[in-house]
C-alpha cells in the first residue's frame, strides 16, 4: 500500500454547507486541498465523500494519516 503525500501537517478549517457533498483528497496530491482535483488518477487512492446534515465548521485532515478521515483526529501531532 502506497503512502499518501502529506499535504500539510495540520487540518484545514472549512465551513461546510448543509447537504452539500464534498470529496476529500486522500492521496495528498491535489492542488485544491483538502479536496480532490482528480490528481489521484495515477495512484491507488480514491477521494472520500463527506457531507453534513447541518452547516458547520469542520477540520479536514491535511496530513492524510487520520484514523477518522476525512476529518482530523489529532494524528498530525505525531509528525
Ligand atoms: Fe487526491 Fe483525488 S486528488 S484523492
Ligand atoms: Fe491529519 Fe490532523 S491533519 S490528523
Amino acid at each position: 500500500m502506497a503512502e499518501p503525500k502529506i499535504a500539510q501537517k495540520a487540518p484545514y478549517k472549512i465551513d461546510v454547507e448543509e447537504g452539500k457533498k464534498y470529496f476529500w483528497c486522500s492521496c495528498g496530491q491535489s492542488a485544491k486541498q483538502p479536496f480532490c482535483d482528480g490528481s489521484h488518477s495515477m495512484t491507488e487512492f480514491k477521494p472520500i465523500p463527506f457531507s453534513s446534515d447541518s452547516a458547520k465548521t469542520v477540520f479536514f485532515c491535511g496530513c492524510k494519516k487520520s484514523g477518522s478521515n476525512p476529518l482530523c483526529d489529532g494524528t498530525h501531532k505525531n509528525f
